[in-house]
């Protein structure tokens, strides 16, 4: 990768900015050609993944631009129906690159199994009963992926929990921990607490019922974390101040109330779930994972947190689970996903995550920065009104003309669009 600023992409016509992509990722014509065929999908590969398969169903996959991760160029492959989204996060990391990017961490890759033992008929025994054969479980556990073992994951740790209050009265539950390496994960905890169920039964006295993963994957968060110097900040008639803390301001909101604190999240989201979808990662893991750890401490809270750097500038942090893999699933089986994995240069399921991460907080902040000053019309309106103008029926030059129509007339309708279109078509 020699550079993920590309001035003038959004200008250049479709073709050439697959040749400027080609240009600056060093990945091949072909590779990227998928990206221009509805992600190269095909019905029969489609017909291996789900069922009762009756087609395939594309998406718009943008590039988010500028992105420098852990001092790395990063094109963001961004999978996504909303306008704004990518132009929002590409320009966010812009402002990022200023005060040197983003530096992102990421914890072990360790999932959590959960198995449920119902009637132990003493739970507190029961569960001793289960930890002091811990050694021997984890070894059996470890048996579920030899490959996995040999690459450096496998069953890491076992804890007890007591449930003491429930619909159904009081019951134990076993978390398996297990390190993962580079894949989602459900396939080995899955198996692996498939696996230790018989044993645990026979330890304790209870009966195992469910023994699925946990999408409260609290042990393994990814961070990111950016500065802005204050000067970056300053656009229009507002000046970095009163940018670097009306977000502080509006970040505060979502911190303290749950009703801002869901939309706040669904904004990191549309950047998190967009790069997730166009790697053919489970989107729905994640936002699972991502609104639980937004509540992990009894209230629904913001994921992010934006303050004051010690230079005057504004500094955000974003943690969250991030079960995300390259390998297995439809990160293999799906061309584009495929390729959004190469073009992001990504040797491991944490670098992804370190990226998802990034793209999250620029696209937070792009939110916080457009709702603490101008509000998010005035950018939404223009593209929402070019959509409008191709379900119209406009083509070419025409989509432009009937957006910008529009927008001036603060009217943006599909009747409205139909009929500047048909007037425009009886002056031709
Ligand atoms: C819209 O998709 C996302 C926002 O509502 C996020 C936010 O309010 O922070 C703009």
């Amino acid at each position: 990768m020699t550079t993920s600023r590309l001035p003038g992409f959004h200008t250049l016509p479709l073709e050439e900015r697959l040749a400027r992509l080609a240009e600056a990722s060093g990945l091949t014509p072909e590779e990227l050609s998928v990206f221009a065929s509805s992600g190269g999908l095909k019905t029969e590969a489609a017909d291996h993944m789900i069922e009762n398969v009756a087609g395939t169903f594309g998406l718009p996959l943008g590039i988010g631009l500028n992105f420098v991760v852990n001092g790395r160029e990063v094109l963001a492959p961004m999978a996504v129906e909303e306008p704004s989204v990518v132009a929002g996060a590409s320009f966010m990391a812009k402002l990022a690159r200023a005060g040197g990017g983003f530096t992102a961490t990421t914890t072990p890759p360790e999932m959590i199994g959960q198995m449920q033992v119902l009637d132990a008929p003493d739970i507190q025994a029961a569960g001793q009963a289960i930890l002091k054969e811990k050694d021997a479980l984890l070894a059996e556990a470890d048996l579920v992926d030899p490959l996995l073992k040999k690459l450096g994951g496998g069953a890491r740790d076992l804890e007890v929990r007591q449930v003491q209050r429930s619909p159904i009265g009081a019951f134990l539950v076993v978390h398996l921990v297990y390190d993962v390496r580079d894949a989602m994960g459900a396939n080995a905890v899955n198996t692996a607490c498939e696996k230790l169920a018989p044993r645990i039964e026979q330890l304790c006295g209870g009966r195992v019922h469910l023994r699925i993963l946990s999408n409260l994957a609290d042990r393994r968060l990814a961070r990111a974390r950016c500065a802005i110097p204050v000067g970056a900040l300053a656009f229009g008639e507002f000046s970095g101040e009163r940018v670097r803390d009306g977000i502080i301001e509006a970040w505060a909101f979502a911190d303290s109330d749950p009703y801002r604190a869901a939309t706040h999240n669904k904004g990191i989201m549309n950047g998190v779930d967009a790069v997730v979808i166009a790697t053919g990662n489970d989107w729905r893991a994640i936002e699972a994972g991502a609104h639980a750890y937004a509540a992990r401490n009894g209230r629904y809270a913001s994921l992010s947190t934006w303050g004051r750097a010690a230079d005057g500038g504004l500094a955000g942090e974003l943690e969250m689970p991030m079960a995300v893999g390259i390998i297995g699933g439809a990160t293999k089986v799906h061309p584009a996903a495929r390729t959004a994995i190469k073009l992001m240069g990504v040797e491991s399921a944490s670098q992804l995550a370190e990226i998802i991460v990034s793209v999250g907080l620029a696209q937070n902040l792009a939110a916080l920065r457009a709702l603490s000053t101008e509000g998010i019309q005035r950018g939404h309106m223009s593209l929402h009104a070019r959509q409008v103008a191709i379900a119209a029926g406009a083509t070419g030059d025409q989509v432009e003309q009937v957006a910008a129509r529009m927008v001036a007339e603060k009217v943006v309708r599909i009747d409205r669009a139909e009929a500047i279109l048909k007037q425009r078509n009886e002056h031709v």
